[in-house]
């Protein structure tokens, strides 16, 4: 019985201690407070317009996740590569809710963890995982965001939103949308 309580005492700890690495610290930011802050202007946009799930989750500080938010010149240039406009993209619900789940993921990752061999990590997109590398060391290391044939260099690293963390990038990440 002993043997019981103590198996599931340490189990208890064990489910604490597999849990993903917090934030240093929190607040009580919201991911789209951030993002406004930053004058990711277009990102806002892209969250309002896509499945409204998605626009619950980054206005409530309680959701863990971590975000890559793509600047505005990142997503001009994926506009423009995508050959439409931004009306045209943020038209597209099914769309741009897929562009964005590949953006967000469901455990924290803070840029200290990047490694040279890259740190898989998964997406709201079942299935597509970005990895997170790191170049170079301490003080002059960048931290890039590979998914599918996207790389992108972050831009602005650990940005707390609540229990978030934002990473801004330069590049949008296109998913496999076949
Ligand atoms: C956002 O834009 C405002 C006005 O142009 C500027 O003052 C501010 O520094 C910008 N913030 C960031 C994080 O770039
Ligand atoms: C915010 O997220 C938490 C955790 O997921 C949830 O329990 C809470 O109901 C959410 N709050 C709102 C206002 O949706
Ligand atoms: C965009 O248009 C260019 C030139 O018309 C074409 O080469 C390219 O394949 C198009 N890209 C997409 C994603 O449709």
């Amino acid at each position: 019985m002993l043997t019981v309580l103590m198996l599931a005492l340490v189990s208890a700890f064990c489910v604490n201690a597999d849990k993903p690495t917090s934030p240093p610290a929190s607040n009580t930011l919201t991911i789209a407070d951030v993002a406004v802050s930053g004058n990711l202007t277009i990102l806002v946009a892209a969250l309002k317009a896509a499945d409204g799930k998605l626009l619950a989750a980054v206005t409530n500080s309680s959701t863990a996740v971590t975000v890559f938010a793509p600047t505005d010149a990142a997503f001009q240039a994926a506009i423009t590569s995508l050959n439409t406009t931004a009306a045209a993209l943020l038209a597209n619900k099914p769309l741009i809710t897929k562009i964005l789940e590949f953006h967000i993921s469901p455990s924290i990752v803070m840029s200290k963890e990047a490694t040279m061999h890259g740190v898989k990590v998964s997406t709201l997109l079942p299935g597509q995982d970005l990895l997170v590398t790191k170049k170079g060391l301490g003080s002059k290391a960048k931290v890039f965001v590979t998914g599918y044939k996207t790389k992108a260099k972050v831009l602005k690293a650990d940005m707390l939103a609540g229990a978030s963390v934002v990473h801004v990038i330069d590049k949008v990440l296109i998913p496999n949308l076949s």
